[in-house]
């Protein structure tokens, strides 16, 4: 299970600064900003073990804002710790390039659990920071949504289709299930 703590979601907008607005336990210090986000996580892990979070401290989607990103991503490195959590994912940068840092490097020296990063990595530049310990996974986002048999063409060294933005959000099967495979999947129609 993964927590959903980024994209103006409900749990982001108590953690940036440009959306919190609260004073009292709940409002102000960081510590107070990530209260509820750590308490959801203890309570969800009570139902189960494997709880990973989502965090994207840099997007400004959804009219986002920090007033220091990278401070916020690094004090949440230092206190997901003690959470158990089975992986932090983190998407290194903003949608719309609002806000800019680096906010991977400083989660990677605090966080000691497994970290999944996301955002524009093509397959050579995974391996190389997976190669050089920076991460430990990546997570693609529209080269899977555009290669369904993403695992096999990045094992293959295959070509990727390219996605097609226009049919981002569709609402039929066009831009989920038509982009070709390298094989036929297993029940797909002739
Ligand atoms: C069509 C589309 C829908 C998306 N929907 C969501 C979403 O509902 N929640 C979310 O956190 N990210 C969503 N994303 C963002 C992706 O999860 C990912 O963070 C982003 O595409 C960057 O990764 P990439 O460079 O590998 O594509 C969406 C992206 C696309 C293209």
């Amino acid at each position: 299970m993964e927590v959903h703590g980024a994209n103006g979601y409900l749990l982001d907008t108590f953690l940036r600064d440009g959306s919190n607005q609260r004073s009292g336990p709940y409002g102000g210090p960081i510590e107070n900003r990530a209260r509820l986000l750590l308490e959801v996580i203890e309570a969800v892990r009570v139902e189960t073990e494997l709880v990973g979070l989502r965090l994207l401290p840099l997007n400004s989607y959804n009219a986002m804002r920090d007033s220091d990103p990278v401070a916020l991503a690094s004090w949440l490195a230092d206190h997901l710790n003690d959470t158990g959590l089975a992986f932090l994912h983190v998407m290194r940068g903003d949608f719309f390039q609002q806000q800019q840092g680096d906010v991977l490097t400083p989660v990677r020296e605090r966080f000691k659990g497994v970290l999944i990063a996301n955002m524009g990595y093509s397959s050579a530049e995974a391996n190389a920071a997976i190669g050089a310990g920076a991460i430990d996974a990546v997570a693609f986002g529209t080269a899977f949504l555009a290669n369904l048999d993403l695992p096999e063409r990045l094992r293959l060294g295959a070509p990727l289709n390219a996605s097609n933005p226009a049919t981002f959000y569709s609402q039929g099967p066009a831009g989920y299930t038509d982009y070709p495979t390298l094989h036929p999947f297993p029940g797909a129609p002739p």
